[in-house]
Parts: structure tokens; C-alpha cells; sequence
């Protein structure tokens, strides 16, 4: 009977919960392996922290956003923080440990969940002799390798919803309500969640804006009698270039407690350059938290108890990954190739546009 080890790295993710319990079930039930759930990512790998997932363990928590076995985005073992004695942290290659910890345990495999970060750690670990099979997971939808993240779904479902509320009170007071949403890189929350939310202005990193086609579009709702409107804002899109904002913008992205990014900038830029009153809301990580949608934790399910088999069959160095509505295999290699960020001519932009969103370019 195999005994395999499962752990979860990176940022979390709602339905991390779902391909914890999909793997423990599939490969209790399904070819009587024993189940060791290691904390906290590649850190409880090094530091032997794991205990073993039983139908107990797993029951009830398919509903439940995070992940019961914690995550770390510290967790690299070729550069792990070691306190010395003289108190002073060290970063070591410590993936000597890891294999050590592999074997202690006697594990014929782990199913790693992660981004694209723990992903070429997983990687990493299959070169050196242990058979890994990946999970994808991240709510910003980017990764090459798989159609579709679980996690996404859900975040995509907490923006629609926050846009929903912002739309009463903007209506109410006669606002411009500005929603910056999560996505350094990648503008899929703000796209999806943006059109699903009937937002007038979407602001994407993919897209370079100008300030005077966002004035304009809020000023024509105006002239037309709709006193408010709603922006949804990727945390990552490009502000236009040009001293003071960015300088400004520079101080906030270094804010170690990451308060007021690009949207304060795009609310005070729109009350001086429309007179309207604006506010901002940042929806920061609760688009991370909670409990996953259905999509989502059927994704989530799909996929571990995929990863179960492969690492139970003894199929290693692949990606589990959602492809054409089914899951299938890739290699572990696949998402190393790049992000995947959003067609400048995605059909939603230009459906989108077609019904009057504003993505602040000229075309807008
Ligand atoms: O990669 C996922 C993500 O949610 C990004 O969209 C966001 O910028 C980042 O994680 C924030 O992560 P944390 O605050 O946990 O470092």
C-alpha cells in the first residue's frame, strides 16, 4: 500500500480544502494508502511537522475556505531562513533535510498545491528523486499549464458581489465607487468579476489607460443622467506615466501594510478631473477567504482525486491540470513557461465594450 504525503504552498486559496480531502478519500478508499498531511508547504517538509489524514480528519471541511494543513511563502528549501546562535538568520540549501524527511517518513510520493512559485520547487524536488504530482492553485487565474484555477471562480463570485453593494450606495450619494481588486500581473479577477459586476470602468494591467478616456466615460454617464459609476481596478494595472502619480504610486505599492494602492490614486485623479465626489474600497484578501463556490469545489475535487490516482499508480512529475471542461496530465515543467495574462481581444473585452465599458485606452 503506498504512503503518500499531500501539502499546500503559497498564498491560500479557496478550495484547497476540496483537493485535501479528494486525495486523502481517493487514496484511502481507492488503493489503501496512508495519507500524511505535512504543514505548512516545504517548511513542515523540512522540519518533519506532518501527521496522517483520515476520514475523520477530512470530513465536513469541503465548505471550508484556507487550508487545514496551513501554507508558507517561506517554505524554499534552497534558500530556508535558519536562526544561528548568534541569533542572525541565514538562508541555506536545505533540500538535503527534505530528502532526509522523505525517506523518514517513507514516502513513495507527494501531491504538492501550489502557484507558479511552489510549482518549480515541486519541480526542483522531482529532480532530485522524489515523485511529485502538481496541483495548480491560484485565484488570479494566470498559470499556462490549466484552462481554469480553482479559487478564481470564487473571487471572481466576492467582486461581483462587492460591486452589487457599491452600486446602491454609488446611486444613493451620486458617487464614483472605485474597487481595487487583486491581480499584479494578470487583470483576469478585474475582467471577470468587473463585467459580472456591471462595472463602467475596468482597468486591467494588460491595457495602458489615460485618465482623460476614464473623466470622459464617468462625465457622459453624468450628461446622461447616471450621477454615479463604478471602476474596478486591478491592483497591477499600469497608471499612466508621468512624475508626481507615480512617484506617489511608488510609495504606496512599498507600504508594508499594503493599504490605499492604485484605486485611492484613481478615485482622488477622477474628483479632480470630474468634480464628482469618488470613494475607494480596497476588497484586498477577502477575495482570497471563505467558503469556495460550487465550481470551484467541484475544480478542486476533480483534481485531487486525479493527483491521488497518478501518485497512487505511480505517474510522477505531472500537473494535474483542467483542460476542454476535463482533467488531464502535463508536465510538472508546464507551468514554468510564463503567466498567462489576458488577450488584449478576449471576446469578454470585447463584449464588454460593445455594451459601453471604458478600459481607459482610446478605444474605450
Ligand atoms: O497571487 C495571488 C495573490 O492573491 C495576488 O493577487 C496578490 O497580490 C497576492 O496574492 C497577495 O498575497 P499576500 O498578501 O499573501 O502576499
Amino acid at each position: 500500500h503506498p504512503r503518500i504525503g499531500i501539502l499546500t504552498g503559497g498564498g491560500d486559496c479557496p478550495g484547497l480544502n476540496a483537493v485535501i480531502r479528494a486525495v486523502t478519500l481517493t487514496a484511502r478508499r481507492q488503493y489503501g494508502a496512508t495519507v500524511l498531511g505535512i504543514e505548512d508547504g516545504f517548511e513542515g517538509l523540512i522540519e518533519g511537522r506532518g501527521s496522517e489524514l483520515t476520514e475523520e480528519r477530512v470530513a465536513g471541511i469541503l465548505q471550508d475556505g484556507g487550508t487545514i494543513l496551513g501554507s508558507s511563502n517561506k517554505g524554499d528549501p534552497w534558500r530556508y531562513p535558519v536562526v544561528g546562535q548568534d541569533g542572525k538568520t541565514d538562508w541555506q540549501d536545505c533540500s538535503g533535510r527534505l530528502l532526509a524527511q522523505v525517506q523518514h517518513w517513507q514516502l513513495d510520493g507527494v501531491v504538492v498545491v501550489g502557484g507558479d512559485g511552489t510549482m518549480q520547487m515541486a519541480d526542483r524536488l522531482q529532480r532530485l528523486g522524489v515523485e511529485v504530482v502538481g496541483v495548480p492553485k491560484t485565484i488570479d487565474n494566470d498559470l499556462l499549464a490549466t484552462d481554469q484555477t480553482f479559487g478564481f471562480d470564487t473571487a471572481t463570485a466576492v467582486v461581483s458581489e462587492a460591486l452589487d453593494r457599491l452600486t446602491t450606495t454609488a446611486s444613493s450619494h451620486h458617487r464614483v465607487m472605485v474597487l481595487e481588486v487583486m491581480g499584479r500581473t494578470a487583470g483576469w479577477i478585474a475582467l471577470m468579476g468587473g463585467v459580472a459586476g456591471g462595472a463602467d470602468v475596468i482597468l486591467l494591467p494588460e491595457i495602458p489607460f489615460q485618465w482623460q478616456a476614464v473623466f470622459d466615460k464617468v462625465k457622459a454617464r453624468a450628461a446622461m443622467g447616471m450621477r454615479y459609476s463604478i471602476i474596478c481596478v486591478a491592483e497591477g494595472a499600469q497608471l499612466p506615466t508621468g512624475g508626481e502619480v507615480v512617484q506617489r504610486m511608488d510609495r504606496r505599492r512599498t507600504d508594508p501594510k499594503r493599504l490605499g494602492g492604485i484605486g485611492a490614486v484613481v478615485a482622488e485623479h477622477i474628483e479632480a478631473g470630474t468634480g464628482l465626489e469618488a470613494r475607494v474600497t480596497v476588497l484586498g484578501h477577502l477575495q482570497r477567504g471563505g467558503s469556495p463556490t460550487a465550481f470551484d469545489r467541484i475544480l478542486a475535487t476533480r483534481l485531487g482525486s486525479h493527483a491521488a490516482d497518478c501518485i497512487c499508480r505511480g505517474e510522477s512529475g505531472v500537473l494535474v491540470a483542467y483542460h476542454q471542461m476535463g482533467t488531464c496530465t502535463v508536465p510538472l515543467s508546464a507551468t514554468l513557461a510564463g503567466r498567462r495574462n489576458v488577450p488584449a481581444d478576449h471576446d469578454l473585452i470585447q463584449a464588454a465594450r460593445a455594451l459601453g465599458t471604458c478600459f481607459g485606452d482610446e478605444a474605450g
